[in-house]
């Protein structure tokens, strides 16, 4: 099948390009050829992660903290033909992320490698491409077969976009070509620079006009770009700046309430007439860390409520769907989480343009190693070579983006605990300075030991990101006294959604110590109680370390680990266990207890929320738990009669009954000064008798992309939820 491609007639096209490739999983010799014969490869179409596809295996060498799923070689072709109107053009290919190891040839001429898994990427294609009507063949081979090569599961192949780009060859503006930077601003007026990079295949003089047009929300011009070559641009080599500068009165500010976004319109014209276009959306804001006082956005103190995501999407693994990374923000904006931190490698794009549009603050990150493996295949084997080049493409594509807020160069990175980390810190700080020195860097340190830390004692990092250790958090001022603190990385609780474990006030480590990896004694189905009693050894409960960011307002926040259950890591448990159960909500997307823990916290609507079910044997003690805020009280009922009436007391984030079952209807109360804020109820279920789905999105898209997530329920005769419980026919 071969692409024909329609061409915007002056201006740039960009072209989905993720339609009709053949895939190949192994080694196609050769494939590079025009004359490869790829009649028998699968047809499909990209993103696409051929590792989800496949079975789980304890043997995969990718083990089961890679996801237990296999690696291997990958091969894509695509067979795409220009039309006569592309004559002359500058043509393109963009690449989000390909994992790993990728290599693009284009009618046999190679474009090039970039073993990074995460990283975009643009090439040329311009001199090697074929005109209309003769046929052109890109082919890319993907090679994950090292392994184990990384901590979580990675997926492979190309998951995330491709798009295809052709551009006017007297001049266009570069690929990341615009850099829109805030110079000042406050109630009354906004400063801003837009620096615009323009490319051309010519050399000498031309005649244009280049300029940045300031669009509000409401698509209305509210600053004219100006530009200074309206009379000729001379290109001696194959690039020119120019730089637009803006005021904007009365901005509208960018926050996490309310995320406002103007777009910058970027234009050359030549004779009149417009040859090339670009549009950045971007937010004005401002903010800073406070040593004492902690983070403060647009002037306001903010609480960074922060979770950290790994980028799969469960079931979908690694093959990058917008629907699905949206359906994931907003469950957490509906927790009141507020930031994220892209663990531990840069997103896919889309990712940050949601987070600039839904709200959220983002900590982008670069690397989870530098020279010192974690793994034995990982990117240390190529840091060395390409640390410099992945560095500045991720700042590149992402220093527009109001919710990136800080840069961090790495997590938990071995190079920390020796004099080589105070090196390659200055050196890594000194790459993002160069391309953005309006955001402050940070790393993810597990060593909180100030004295034995070598990336904090370069001296470079602009905020401390402590990872973990929240027993000496409050003595932070005094450990790195003048320092501005961030916890980049906290809790590592484990909960499996549904399963409880009693008594739920005595709280364990699983697994308890170093180096012991699995825990020997825990459940027999391998599910870990969600009653937030279970952490890691190096982590803490939830309650815990909230309790302590909570207090002390030095503490600017910090990123739970993690957001949703991902692919990979099922730390306690062995196989058959392969994904993590450190999420506050699951792989599929249902919120385990402790999410109304953070909303009743992080949010001002009113939370009640009890738990566990109510399906249990008659007679058996168990332990009720509630969630709730605005409300003084909170009072539990079974079948009518009062259990008591319980207070959260000093720093308490949920109240306990200990009930003795009997089937029938739980019901809980919360009241401000006696009045009733909210009811909840469950009810033991009878026999299952019906199914309920229920579609989160009742309007999709028919464009092969979009997703409703269906809930499948299993109901009683009555409508109560089954569970807990296991029926046999
Ligand atoms: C951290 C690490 C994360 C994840 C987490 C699990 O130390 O930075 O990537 O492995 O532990 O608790």
């Amino acid at each position: 099948m071969t692409d024909v491609i329609l061409l915007n007639a002056q201006q740039r096209t960009v072209i989905d390009f993720n339609k009709n490739w053949k895939f190949f999983l192994g080694d196609g010799n050769n494939a590079i050829s025009l004359n490869y014969d790829d009649a028998k490869w699968r047809m499909l179409n990209l993103p696409h992660d051929w590792s989800i596809e496949d079975r789980f295996s304890d043997t995969n060498p990718a083990t089961t903290q890679g996801g237990a799923l296999p690696g291997g070689i990958g091969w894509y072709r695509k067979t795409f033909t220009l039309p006569a109107s592309a004559k002359n053009k500058n043509i393109s290919i963009e690449f989000d992320g390909i994992y790993r190891n990728s290599e693009v040839w284009i009618n046999e001429y190679y474009l090039g490698k970039r073993p990074n898994g995460y990283i975009s990427f643009q090439y040329d294609l311009t001199p090697y491409i074929k005109g209309c009507p003769e046929k052109n063949i890109i082919a890319v081979k993907v090679d994950n077969s090292q392994q184990p090569n990384s901590r979580w599961y990675t997926g492979s192949g190309i998951y995330r976009n491709i798009r295809l780009v052709i551009t006017n060859s007297i001049a266009a503006i570069a690929h990341w070509g615009t850099f829109i930077t805030t110079l000042e601003v406050n109630k009354k007026q906004a400063r801003f620079n837009i620096t615009t990079t323009i490319i051309s295949s010519i050399k000498g003089e031309k005649s244009l006009s280049v300029y940045t047009d300031i669009y509000d929300a409401a698509g209305k011009l509210i600053s004219k770009g100006t530009s200074n070559f309206n009379s000729t641009i001379s290109f001696t080599g194959n690039k020119v700046l120019h730089t637009d500068s803006h005021i904007i009165f009365s901005p509208k500010l960018w926050s996490v309430d309310r995320p406002y976004l103007y777009k910058a319109v970027t234009k050359i014209a030549s004779n009149g007439k417009v040859i090339d276009e670009t549009t950045t959306n971007f937010g004005i804001r401002y903010f800073h860390f406070n040593k004492d006082k902690g983070f403060f956005l647009n002037g306001k103190s903010l609480k960074i409520h922060g979770v950290c995501l790994h980028h799969d999407l469960g079931a979908l693994g690694a093959a990058f769907n917008v629907s699905a990374a949206k359906r994931q923000l907003k469950i957490l904006k509906e927790m009141g989480c507020n930031a994220i931190r892209t663990a531990h490698n840069p997103p896919a794009p889309e990712l940050l343009d949601l987070c600039d549009e839904m709200g959220f603050l983002v900590i982008d990150e670069a690397f989870d190693m530098w020279k010192k493996k974690k793994t034995k295949y990982d990117y240390s084997l190529d840091f060395e070579e390409w640390h410099k080049q992945d560095l500045r493409d991720m700042v590149m594509r992402d220093r527009n983006h109001p919710s990136v807020f800080m840069w961090s160069i790495g997590n938990e990175i071995r190079e920390q605990f020796d004099t080589t980390g105070i090196e390659i810190t200055n050196e890594l700080v000194t790459i993002i300075k160069a391309m953005d020195s309006t955001r402050p860097v940070t790393a993810g340190l597990s060593e909180w030991n100030p004295e034995k830390n070598f990336i904090y004692k370069s001296g470079a990092l602009d905020i401390v990101g402590l990872n973990y250790h929240h027993e000496v958090y409050k003595y932070f001022p005094k450990y790195f006294p003048g320092q501005k603190f961030i916890g980049t990385e906290n809790v590592s609780a484990l909960a499996t959604r549904s399963s409880y474990n009693f008594p739920s006030d005595s709280s364990y480590h699983w697994p308890e110590r170093s180096p012991q990896r699995f825990v020997e004694k825990g459940n027999a189905d391998y599910t870990v109680s969600a009653y937030d009693q279970v952490s890691a050894y190096w982590g803490s409960t939830h309650e815990e370390t909230w309790k302590i960011i909570k207090k002390y307002d030095y503490l600017s926040g910090l990123f739970v680990w993690s957001g949703f259950d991902y692919l990979g890591e099922p730390t306690p448990y062995p196989w058959p266990a392969r994904s993590s159960y450190f999420g506050i909500v699951d792989l599929a997307g249902f919120p385990k207890d402790v999410y109304y823990m953070y909303q009743s916290e992080w949010t001002t609507k009113p939370v009640l929320h009890i738990f566990p079910h109510w399906n249990w044997q008659p007679g058996q003690l168990v332990d009720i738990w509630a969630y709730y805020n605005n409300a003084d009280e909170v009072e539990l009922f079974l079948n009518g009669k009062s259990l008591g009436v319980r207070k959260k007391l000093n720093d308490d984030l949920h109240v306990m009954w200990q009930v003795t079952f009997q089937a029938g209807t739980l019901r809980a109360v919360s009241r401000m000064n006696g009045k009733t804020i909210l009811t909840r109820e469950i009810k033991t279920a009878g026999r299952p008798a019906k199914i309920e789905l229920i579609a989160d999105r009742k309007i999709i898209k028919a464009d092969g992309k979009d997703l409703s997530f269906i809930t499948v329920k299993i109901l009683d005769n009555n409508g109560n939820l089954n569970a807990g419980k296991a029926w046999h026919w």
